[in-house]
């Protein structure tokens, strides 16, 4: 009997018990609570002692395939890990029905918890000792509120909300993430100021010269529109839609940069807004593409991070330049090739590294045929964390290194300065560890030669922390 399915700490402790106890996986029934509990509900098994040793890949399906609301993702998972355990490359197998129900039980959760993601809209509930709160109602296909939270934990971590489900829900209050049972939409209000925000910059960032109405149902299905405020606009939106192209037209608006419009001609637009990644070349296709915040209008294409897939360090730096902008790849250009000089001078091997940016876009402002860069926006930082993140998620590095303040805040979500965490490390929800440093471009800005080599050598020392914390 599980108290709660999906909840994988439970299931996780029933499997290491029958396993434990060599039970074959044709003599479990697995139940949900309310599944038949009155039949079983003496049956409650306790974890034993000994470990249960599995792939980690397969760990972390499981960990998401739980929350499948197909009755028997229990019992099937059961199946596979036993299975594992008696062939170590089951998972290679790929026409085997079990691994194949996985992946796409696997791909299920993935799409559901990107959705999540995206739909969520909080409510303001009101003010408290200094911090607001906030509330949101969400129905996700599976029962995926503990895979979600500790992304709106990390992204709204300064204010007190509930995510209410169905099923189940998450509090974050405090600074303590907790989860409740189930409830109903009328526990969340219907409407405020948030909303109304959303309204007005879902229709400013609606662009009628790019509609495609398919994609956009295949991106924001109509389930999801009911609890999405600014879906109630769409229609209006589609209706005006030709009239705006033709004024915009009218207004001959230019593009800011000419070898923009040579790059994004290379991008198919049909893919412009595939987002559901599996891995980090389709998340470096899907970063280049990337509409989620209007720095994609005058960049040449989004650069996304690079390095091996389980780098154990990640170094963040701000964002691309204008070197970076124009050839798609991060720390290329003079602030790319000091950091290349203090790595090498650290011991570190830059191919050994995933070095990746908080923003993925080339903010700048152009100055004759120059484009001189500008710092990102705490709230532009905050949009872009979503790629970050999700690069974390790939590469789980052990160790993140962040160049600058801006990178600072891309990994923490919160405005620290550097100096106050610069010279310790820093532990990460999720395991890995910080190291808070500068950027490279500071050190070319220094005008003092004796301060500029202090500062270098100080990075130098820190990139070297690096290299032995990670040792
Ligand atoms: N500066 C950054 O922060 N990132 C780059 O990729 C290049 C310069």
């Amino acid at each position: 009997m599980l108290a709660e399915p999906g909840d994988f700490a439970e299931w996780r402790s029933a499997a290491r018990s029958l396993l434990a106890d060599g039970v074959a996986p044709e003599d479990v029934s697995w139940r949900g609570s309310g599944e038949g509990a009155s039949l079983f509900s003496d049956q409650i098994v306790a974890a034993p002692a000994g470990q249960l040793s599995l792939p980690r890949a397969l760990v972390e399906i499981a960990e998401r395939v739980i929350c499948h609301r197909d009755a028997e993702a229990p019992a099937r998972l059961y199946r596979i890990v036993w299975r594992v355990a008696r062939d170590r490359h089951l998972l290679a197998r790929t026409t085997d029905p079990d691994v194949d129900w996985l992946r796409g039980a696997d791909k299920a959760i993935r799409r559901d918890v990107h959705k999540m993601h995206a739909f969520v809209r909080f409510r303001r509930l009101g003010e408290e000792a200094g911090r607001e709160s906030f509330a949101a109602w969400f129905e996700p296909t599976h029962r995926i509120v503990r895979l979600t939270a500790p992304f709106f934990q990390r992204r709204f971590y300064g204010m007190d909300w509930a995510i209410v489900t169905p099923d189940a829900r998450a509090i974050w209050r405090n600074e303590q993430l907790v989860y409740g049972s189930g409830g109903t939409k009328d526990e969340v209000p219907d409407s405020d100021v948030v909303e109304d925000q959303w309204r007005t910059y879902y229709g400013a960032i609606f662009n009628p010269a790019r509609v495609k109405i398919d994609a956009m149902r295949a991106e924001m299905p109509k389930k999801y529109w009911k609890n999405l405020p600014e879906a109630q606009d769409i229609a209006p939106l589609l209706a005006g839609a030709g009239a705006r192209v033709e004024r915009m037209r009218e207004m001959a608006v230019s593009a800011a940069n000419p070898r923009t419009e040579k790059w994004r001609t290379r991008v198919p637009e049909e893919l412009a807004l595939t987002e559901d990644v599996t891995s980090l070349a389709e998340l470096a296709k899907a970063v280049g593409r990337c509409t989620r915040c209007p720095l994609y209008c005058n960049a040449t294409q989004g650069v996304a991070g690079e390095g091996p897939e389980r780098a154990r360090i990640m170094l963040v730096g701000e964002q691309p330049g204008d070197q970076e902008d124009l050839q798609g790849r991060p720390f290329v250009g003079p602030a790319g090739q000091l950091l290349d000089e203090a790595l090498a001078e650290a011991g570190l091997d830059r191919t050994r590294l995933f070095l990746t940016n908080a923003v993925k876009h080339f903010k700048f402002e152009p100055r004759g045929k120059r484009r001189l860069h500008q710092n990102p926006t705490s709230a532009e930082i905050d949009i872009c964390r979503w790629w970050l993140d999700k690069e974390r998620a790939f590469v789980q590095p052990e160790l993140i290194v962040t160049l600058g303040g801006s990178a600072l805040r891309g990994v923490t979500g919160k405005s620290a300065s550097i100096k106050s965490m610069r010279g310790s490390v820093h532990e990460l929800e999720g395991g890995a560890r910080l190291i808070a440093t500068i950027h490279p471009s500071f050190l070319l800005r220094l005008p003092d030669r004796t301060r500029a080599a202090e500062e270098r050598k100080a990075f130098v020392a820190d990139l070297i922390r690096a290299r032995k914390l990670a040792a």
